[in-house]
């Protein structure tokens, strides 16, 4: 019996300090950084966005949301034997967010580690796991984006500050007779290294270079869009499907415009894609499975749709998911 792997149950979790746009221009203005309202709507689509208060990390939201996905999926911590956490904004060094992030669920002794693919992670977690279920490597595993990008960001840099928050959301994906997860198509460039970095590293106990993000955001837009439409091509070409045939697409929430224009050159009508960028900001690898599990909970995406999961973030990283749920 050929394997597959299948999503059965969504989580999310974010932060309770919801800081809309308002509150942002306060508090930048206060630091002497102008901003508006309306730039950041009209540039960007985004509304606002949650940030964590000090001593809470990623693994603290990624718990949070494993817990509400095992619970949909009815499944227990101890059922799991993989975890795989995307994320930039890792609790250390090392050991990886997920081992931290294991042992505070309870779920001790499968595998667990962490994918680094900046906002393309949560893609490049979710393409791994399907390939070590059907493996036979792993037949339960949590999925997890999990981000604090509030502690990497520079808010005296107002073209890179009012875009990202922080947040969490994971999937449970498990062996199936059926698919699941149909196909998938990862991709990287590392020539534009530069366009979306923190060059920051620690050496000899202290912190070297710039830990703060550093965007070129035209490149990064320019850049966004041609990716994102050719790794959704490319998903849709591998399964023997077309745009006509997909329910619903949930993109990486970096930018209504970059939403847009590549929903408009898939021809996939805005009523069918998942928007959170307005509430959510930017949370990078945890922005997808944030917007799946949001569109699951109010009843948009149900179970047997086809959903486009598509990526891009620092790397350059890209890449794109099509699965039944
Ligand atoms: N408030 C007010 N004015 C601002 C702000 C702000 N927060 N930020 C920039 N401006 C000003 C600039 O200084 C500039 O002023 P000037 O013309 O006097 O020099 C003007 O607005 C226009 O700046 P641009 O950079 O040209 O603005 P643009 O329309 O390109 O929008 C943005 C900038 C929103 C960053 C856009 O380029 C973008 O969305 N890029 C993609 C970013 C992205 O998606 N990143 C994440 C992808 S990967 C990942 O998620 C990690």
């Amino acid at each position: 019996m050929k394997k597959y792997s299948r999503i059965t149950g969504t989580g999310s979790f974010l932060p309770p300090r919801r800081m809309s746009n308002s509150d942002m221009v306060d508090a930048l203005q206060a630091r002497g950084v102008e901003t508006s309202d309306e730039w950041i709507v009209d540039r960007t689509g985004i509304r606002a966005r949650h940030f964590v208060d000090d001593g809470v990390f990623s693994s603290d939201l990624g718990v949070e949301a494993c817990k509400r996905a095992l619970e949909s999926a009815g499944r227990t911590a101890k059922e799991i034997d993989l975890i795989i956490v995307a994320t930039s904004t890792p609790d250390m060094v090392f050991p990886s967010t997920a081992c931290i992030l294991q042992n505070k669920l309870g779920a001790n002794g499968g595998a667990a580690f962490d994918v680094q693919a900046v906002c393309s992670g949560f893609i490049y977690a979710l393409t791994i796991a399907d390939a070590m279920i059907r493996t036979g490597a792993a037949q339960r595993a949590l999925v997890v984006g999990a981000e604090v990008f509030s502690r990497i960001l520079d808010f005296d840099d107002r073209t890179t500050c009012v875009l990202f928050g922080d947040g969490a959301g994971a999937v449970v994906l498990e062996a199936s007779s059926t698919p699941g997860i149909l196909s998938s198509d990862l991709h990287a460039d590392g020539k534009h290294v530069d366009i979306l970095c923190v060059p920051g590293h620690v050496a000899g106990g202290a912190i070297l270079g710039d830990p703060l993000l550093k965007m070129d955001g035209q490149a990064v837009f320019k850049l966004a869009v041609g990716v994102l439409e050719e790794a959704a091509l490319a998903v849709l070409d591998k399964a023997h499907r077309t745009a006509a045939d997909i329910d619903w697409m949930i993109p990486h929430q970096a930018n209504i415009r970059i939403i847009q224009s590549t929903a408009r050159k898939l021809k996939v009508p805005m009523a069918k894609v998942v928007v959170t960028v307005d509430q959510h900001g930017n949370t990078s690898a945890a922005s997808i499975p944030l917007a799946l599990d949001t569109a699951v909970r109010s009843g948009k995406v149900k179970l047997g749709q086809t959903l486009l999961l598509e990526g891009v973030g620092g790397g350059f990283t890209w890449g794109a998911v099509l699965l039944n749920l």
